[in-house]
């Protein structure tokens, strides 16, 4: 349908976690904010994190050693200077994140408690509430967002980008029940920051909650803006098995667990990390998701285990009580016996392609936090980078924009099109989920994707005529799944979280990036 309502704005933010709430509170010094989000604000991955946030915080710790680590867990394909930005500029955004109200655990003299993870040879994670760091986070950015009186849709599902004049200039939203913008609208604006997130639920089982379809990434893709990096899919290696038909968001059991102490075991009770890498069970996450996956189908398990006994019932509970809360409800205990444990999609380390300041290949258009790939992760995200790199990289969008505009983008004008995608059957992303958990998730093969592609193009004719959230949620499900499974068919190479049983080793010939836009891809 034609939108039946317009906005005009100067700048509209999309997504409401970490990203999305720091771009809007910086961008206002740029011009008018609009912020839009799917669902309710605090609905999106944010408010999940648990271990926390990652930067050179401790005096014995250097951003040139957070920067290492980064580059290692990465495997050869991060962008240094994007890592140097994220690394140098990380303590102070993490000391603003206080400065605004974040309310970070302290140790007995009153200094930050850091705690360790995968790929971290240092602590360097400060968390809050013991292992409930998102929500505290996005608990102090809500406050801040609601004080500084920015304008905020809720249950605004956006559809495609409002393109003019070769710029992004809008977009186009489906709101559910906000009184008189119900229905299909139009934002215009002079620039539009996407930070929609994570695309999680292409799979069946994953740490994202439901909202996380990819929506920027497919809407982004769609208005021809560069995409980069998508194979690169994450596994957290911890999380709590429920079952073989466990579907949808399943409980994370944090890396910080390790951190403290916690191992993991197969069903004999033995361990299996130990000799597999120089930090065993805190090497960086792809190498352990990779050993569980071999030791379970050694065994011919469903799962390993997470022994955590060591760790005593007080730090379960102040450090840990989110999890142990979890366990609780699943009739688990930790402090008396191991957790039962698997590997689940987690993360997207690539997504819409930026440089430094976070602008993306279509003019007027930015992409910061998980949807963005600003290059720091490169095949593997190092742990607890994520929130940081929402933070760091929407401030400098924040720090950019006013200049950007200044340089002459027009106000906003003219009419918004309607939308103009084909939508899928909303029963469509039970099938992507269940095609891509098949034959495109932690263990790949090239006949395995070959399947995934054909099952995929079959999908593409189980067209909708009911543009409800529930089809366009399908269809970007669709475009996004296709993506990563073209880019995992081109990289015939291992490459941390890409693993390829037919390729099992990496390559220098694919020490490049996979950047995809409408048409096709290119190695650069
Ligand atoms: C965790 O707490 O293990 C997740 C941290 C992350 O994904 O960076």
């Amino acid at each position: 349908p034609e939108p039946g309502w317009t906005i005009d704005t100067d700048i509209v933010v999309i997504g409401s976690g970490i990203a999305g709430l720091v771009a809007a509170l910086r961008a206002r010094t740029a011009g008018r904010v609009l912020l839009v989000t799917k669902a309710l604000l605090d609905d999106g991955s944010t408010r999940w994190a648990q271990g926390g946030i990652a930067a050179a915080l401790h005096p014995g710790d250097s951003p040139e050693d957070h920067l290492n680590d980064t580059l290692t867990a990465g495997v050869g394909i991060c962008d240094p200077e994007a890592v140097r930005v994220l690394v140098t500029e990380g303590p102070d955004a993490v000391r603003g994140l206080i400065a605004l109200g974040t309310d970070f655990d302290r140790d007995g003299d009153g200094h930050l408690a850091l705690t360790r993870e995968g790929g971290h040879l240092r602590r360097r994670i400060a968390h809050a509430g013991g292992d409930a760091t998102g929500a505290e986070i996005s608990r102090a950015l809500l406050a801040a967002t609601k004080d500084a009186g920015i304008e905020v849709i809720e249950h605004a599902l956006a559809l495609d980008l409002v393109v003019a004049g070769g710029r992004a200039a809008g977009v186009t939203l489906h709101v559910m029940g906000e009184g008189q913008r119900d229905g299909v609208g139009a934002v215009r604006a002079r620039a539009v920051i996407l930070a929609t997130g994570g695309l999680g639920q292409v799979f069946e089982a994953t740490t994202n909650p439901e909202v996380s379809t990819g929506d920027g990434l497919a809407l982004a893709l769609r208005a021809g803006a560069e995409i980069a990096d998508v194979e690169f899919v994450q596994f957290h290696p911890t999380v709590m098995w429920l079952g073989a038909d466990a579907r949808g968001r399943q409980p994370l059991i944090s890396e910080a667990v390790r951190g403290e102490g916690a191992f993991l075991v197969d069903g004999a009770g033995e361990r299996f990390m130990t000799g597999r890498h120089p930090l065993a069970d805190l090497a960086p996450r792809d190498v352990v998701a990779k050993e569980i996956m071999k030791r379970m189908r050694e065994t011919g398990e469903p799962c390993v285990y997470l022994d955590g006994r060591n760790l005593g019932p007080r730090i379960w509970a102040q450090r840990f009580p989110t999890i142990l809360a979890a366990c609780e409800r699943h009739g688990i205990d930790p402090v008396n016996e191991p957790i039962p444990v698997l590997p689940a999609a987690h993360y997207a380390s690539g997504g819409v392609r930026t440089d430094l300041w976070g602008r993306t290949s279509l003019p007027g258009l930015y992409a910061c936090g998980e949807a963005a790939c600003t290059g720091v992760h490169g095949a593997n995200r190092l742990a607890s980078n994520s929130l940081l790199e929402g933070l760091v990289f929407a401030e400098r969008i924040g720090r950019v924009l006013t200049a950007d505009l200044d340089a002459g983008v027009p106000a906003p004008s003219g009419a918004a099109g309607a939308p103009a995608s084909a939508l899928l059957d909303p029963d469509v992303r039970t099938e992507v989920q269940r095609i891509m958990t098949a034959d495109s998730g932690v263990l790949r093969s090239g006949p395995g994707l070959d399947r995934a592609a054909a099952a995929l193009a079959a999908l593409a004719d189980r067209r909708s005529d009911r543009p409800c959230t529930e089809a366009w949620e399908a269809t970007n499900l669709h475009g996004v799944a296709s993506l990563i499974v073209a880019a995992a068919r081109r990289r015939e190479e291992t490459r941390g979280s890409h693993w390829r049983s037919d390729f099992p080793d990496a390559s220098e010939g694919w020490r490049g990036h996979l950047v995809s836009v409408q048409d096709g891809e290119s190695l650069t």
